[in-house]
This record gives C-alpha cells, sequence and structure tokens, in this order.
C-alpha cells in the first residue's frame, strides 16, 4: 500500500479513517511512531488486503478491515488478530504474517495455514 495514499485519506477524513479501518491496537501501535506513524498504518493495510486475498473472498463476505487486525508482540513480531466472522471461520488456522516499509510502500505478507 502507497503510503501517500494512507495520508491522503487521513487528510480528507482524519481519524474517522483511522477508526473505520484500523483496531484501537493498530492505532495505538502505530501513533507511537509520531510522524512516521503512516508506514505502519499503511503495512497494517496491506496486511489486511494480502489476508483478505489468502482468504480468496477480497473484501467481502465479513471480511472489513476492522476484522482484521495486526497486534505486536514484545520482539516486534507482528500476529493477525481476527475478530467477529473471521475469527469464527479462521480462528481455528494457523496465520502467519510478515510486515514491512520503506519511505512510500507498507508490504505484508499472509499465509494460512490450517492446523493439524
Ligand atoms: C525485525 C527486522 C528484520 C525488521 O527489519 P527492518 O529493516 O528494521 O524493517 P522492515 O520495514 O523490513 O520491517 C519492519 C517490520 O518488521 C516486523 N518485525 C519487527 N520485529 C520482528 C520480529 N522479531 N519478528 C518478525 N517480524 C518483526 C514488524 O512488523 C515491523 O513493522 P511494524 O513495526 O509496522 O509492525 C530487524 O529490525 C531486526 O532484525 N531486528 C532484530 C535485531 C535488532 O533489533 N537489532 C537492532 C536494530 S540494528
Amino acid at each position: 500500500m502507497d503510503v501517500p495514499r494512507i495520508e491522503k485519506s487521513y487528510a480528507e477524513y482524519g481519524e474517522r479513517f483511522l477508526q473505520r479501518v484500523f483496531t484501537n491496537t493498530e492505532i495505538d501501535y502505530c501513533n507511537r511512531y509520531g510522524e512516521t506513524r503512516f508506514l505502519h498504518f499503511a503495512a497494517r493495510f496491506a496486511a489486511k488486503e494480502a489476508f483478505s486475498k489468502a482468504i480468496g473472498t477480497g473484501m467481502r463476505d465479513g471480511m472489513s478491515f476492522k476484522n482484521v487486525g495486526i497486534r505486536n508482540e514484545p520482539s516486534g513480531k507482528p500476529v493477525i488478530e481476527l475478530f467477529g466472522p473471521m475469527l469464527e471461520r479462521w480462528g481455528s488456522h494457523t496465520i502467519h504474517v510478515s510486515l514491512s516499509h520503506t519511505a512510500l510502500v507498507g508490504l505484508a505478507v499472509v499465509v494460512i495455514e490450517e492446523s493439524a
């Protein structure tokens, strides 16, 4: 996800945009980075999209931005958190996620593994 696209949405819609798309955990985490927080928001946006593609539906059928979030372990390792219908459907699976960012792009890779 392009970082400037996230910045533009924030410039247009302000906190309402963040509240609609990101969990409180994500907002608290990203805001700690101050001026560079939008890199972290962009990577989380990319993770939500990557998850929606990994499950094969895209953004529909209960897959909404706030039903998938990222929290970070003390080591910094990101972990996917699911809510609502996404938790019901995919909660028993093992979900791997990796995030990365440059100054302009936030990237995410999501792999879903059926638990044995
Ligand atoms: C984890 C590490 C590979 C991240 O690489 P980076 O070039 O700093 O930054 P990238 O943009 O590629 O990746 C950042 C993302 O890595 C992820 N990450 C951080 N720590 C992680 C860990 N222990 N395991 C898996 N992913 C991790 C986070 O999701 C982070 O994004 P977020 O803060 O928005 O959640 C790197 O910081 C590292 O090796 N750290 C351990 C050693 C260390 O802390 N050294 C001190 C710094 S020199």
